[in-house]
Protein backbone atom coordinates (compact mmCIF):
# COMPACT_ATOMS: atom_id res chain seq x y z
CA UNK A 1 0.00 0.00 0.00
CA UNK A 2 1.43 3.35 -1.14
CA UNK A 3 0.16 5.72 1.89
CA UNK A 4 1.46 8.57 -0.16
CA UNK A 5 -0.59 8.04 -3.06
CA UNK A 6 -4.06 7.30 -0.56
CA UNK A 7 -3.11 10.57 0.76
CA UNK A 8 -3.35 12.71 -2.38
CA UNK A 9 -6.50 10.40 -3.13
CA UNK A 10 -7.86 11.48 -0.27
CA UNK A 11 -7.59 15.26 -0.30
CA UNK A 12 -8.52 14.73 -4.06
CA UNK A 13 -11.75 13.21 -3.60
CA UNK A 14 -12.58 14.91 -0.10
CA UNK A 15 -10.80 18.04 -0.84
CA UNK A 16 -10.44 20.50 1.96
CA UNK A 17 -11.20 24.17 1.90
CA UNK A 18 -13.35 23.85 -1.15
CA UNK A 19 -15.53 26.50 -1.78
CA UNK A 20 -15.50 30.47 -2.20
CA UNK A 21 -15.59 32.89 0.92
CA UNK A 22 -17.53 35.57 1.94
CA UNK A 23 -16.97 39.21 1.73
CA UNK A 24 -13.83 40.97 1.29
CA UNK A 25 -11.38 38.11 0.68
CA UNK A 26 -8.95 38.48 -2.36
CA UNK A 27 -9.88 36.08 -5.51
CA UNK A 28 -7.43 35.01 -7.96
CA UNK A 29 -7.70 32.51 -10.92
CA UNK A 30 -4.92 30.90 -12.43
CA UNK A 31 -4.59 28.26 -15.09
CA UNK A 32 -2.32 25.28 -16.60
CA UNK A 33 -1.98 26.12 -20.03
CA UNK A 34 -1.22 22.51 -20.85
CA UNK A 35 -4.38 21.29 -20.14
CA UNK A 36 -6.56 23.74 -19.51
CA UNK A 37 -7.31 23.32 -15.79
CA UNK A 38 -8.03 25.58 -13.14
CA UNK A 39 -8.04 27.23 -10.16
CA UNK A 40 -9.45 29.83 -8.14
CA UNK A 41 -7.93 30.98 -4.41
CA UNK A 42 -9.43 33.11 -2.08
CA UNK A 43 -7.50 34.54 0.82
CA UNK A 44 -8.44 36.76 4.04
CA UNK A 45 -5.53 38.65 5.82
CA UNK A 46 -6.06 39.69 9.24
CA UNK A 47 -4.28 43.12 9.68
CA UNK A 48 -1.48 41.73 11.27
CA UNK A 49 -0.84 40.17 7.63
CA UNK A 50 -1.95 36.22 8.63
CA UNK A 51 -3.78 34.23 6.75
CA UNK A 52 -7.39 34.19 8.49
CA UNK A 53 -8.67 32.16 5.99
CA UNK A 54 -8.44 30.45 2.56
CA UNK A 55 -10.68 28.21 0.55
CA UNK A 56 -10.16 27.19 -3.29
CA UNK A 57 -13.03 25.64 -6.46
CA UNK A 58 -11.60 24.41 -9.22
CA UNK A 59 -11.12 21.78 -12.11
CA UNK A 60 -7.99 19.54 -12.21
CA UNK A 61 -6.11 16.22 -11.90
CA UNK A 62 -6.05 14.55 -8.46
CA UNK A 63 -2.39 16.64 -7.95
CA UNK A 64 -3.15 20.13 -8.58
CA UNK A 65 -6.85 19.48 -6.33
CA UNK A 66 -4.65 17.23 -3.62
CA UNK A 67 -2.07 20.06 -3.82
CA UNK A 68 -4.36 22.85 -3.15
CA UNK A 69 -6.27 21.20 -0.27
CA UNK A 70 -3.33 20.40 1.69
CA UNK A 71 -1.96 23.85 0.81
CA UNK A 72 -5.11 25.80 1.82
CA UNK A 73 -4.66 23.61 5.18
CA UNK A 74 -1.23 24.24 5.88
CA UNK A 75 -0.63 28.18 5.49
CA UNK A 76 -3.93 28.84 7.64
CA UNK A 77 -2.54 31.03 10.01
CA UNK A 78 0.52 31.70 8.82
CA UNK A 79 1.38 35.33 7.60
CA UNK A 80 2.12 36.07 4.19
CA UNK A 81 5.73 36.52 4.46
CA UNK A 82 5.85 32.73 5.36
CA UNK A 83 3.63 31.73 3.29
CA UNK A 84 5.64 33.98 -0.10
CA UNK A 85 8.85 32.06 1.03
CA UNK A 86 6.84 28.36 0.28
CA UNK A 87 8.88 26.72 -3.00
CA UNK A 88 8.71 23.71 -5.27
CA UNK A 89 9.96 21.53 -1.92
CA UNK A 90 7.45 22.52 0.29
CA UNK A 91 4.56 21.18 -1.95
CA UNK A 92 6.47 17.71 -2.81
CA UNK A 93 6.99 17.41 1.11
CA UNK A 94 3.02 17.98 1.79
CA UNK A 95 2.34 15.78 -1.30
CA UNK A 96 5.59 13.20 -0.35
CA UNK A 97 6.02 13.00 -3.99
CA UNK A 98 9.15 13.86 -5.83
CA UNK A 99 7.44 15.78 -9.04
CA UNK A 100 8.47 14.42 -12.11
CA UNK A 101 8.62 17.13 -14.69
CA UNK A 102 5.20 16.15 -16.60
CA UNK A 103 3.80 17.20 -12.81
CA UNK A 104 5.55 20.13 -11.35
CA UNK A 105 3.04 22.08 -13.38
CA UNK A 106 -0.11 20.77 -11.68
CA UNK A 107 1.60 20.76 -8.13
CA UNK A 108 2.84 24.11 -8.36
CA UNK A 109 -0.53 25.97 -10.05
CA UNK A 110 -2.18 26.57 -6.24
CA UNK A 111 1.32 27.33 -4.82
CA UNK A 112 1.16 29.95 -7.59
CA UNK A 113 -2.25 31.39 -7.64
CA UNK A 114 -1.63 31.85 -3.94
CA UNK A 115 2.15 33.45 -4.44
CA UNK A 116 -0.67 36.13 -6.89
CA UNK A 117 -3.31 36.99 -4.67
CA UNK A 118 -0.93 37.91 -1.81
CA UNK A 119 1.04 40.29 -4.03
CA UNK A 120 -2.66 41.87 -4.46
FE1 LIG B 1 -4.22 19.72 -15.39
FE2 LIG B 1 -2.72 18.48 -13.66
S1 LIG B 1 -3.36 17.73 -15.59
S2 LIG B 1 -3.48 20.48 -13.51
Amino acid sequence: MDLYRDNILDHFRNPRNYGTLAGSATRVSQNNPSCGDSITINIDLSQKGKIRAVSFTGTGCAVSMASASMLTEFIKGKTSTEVLALQKEDVERLLGLKLTLARIKCALLPLETIHQALHK
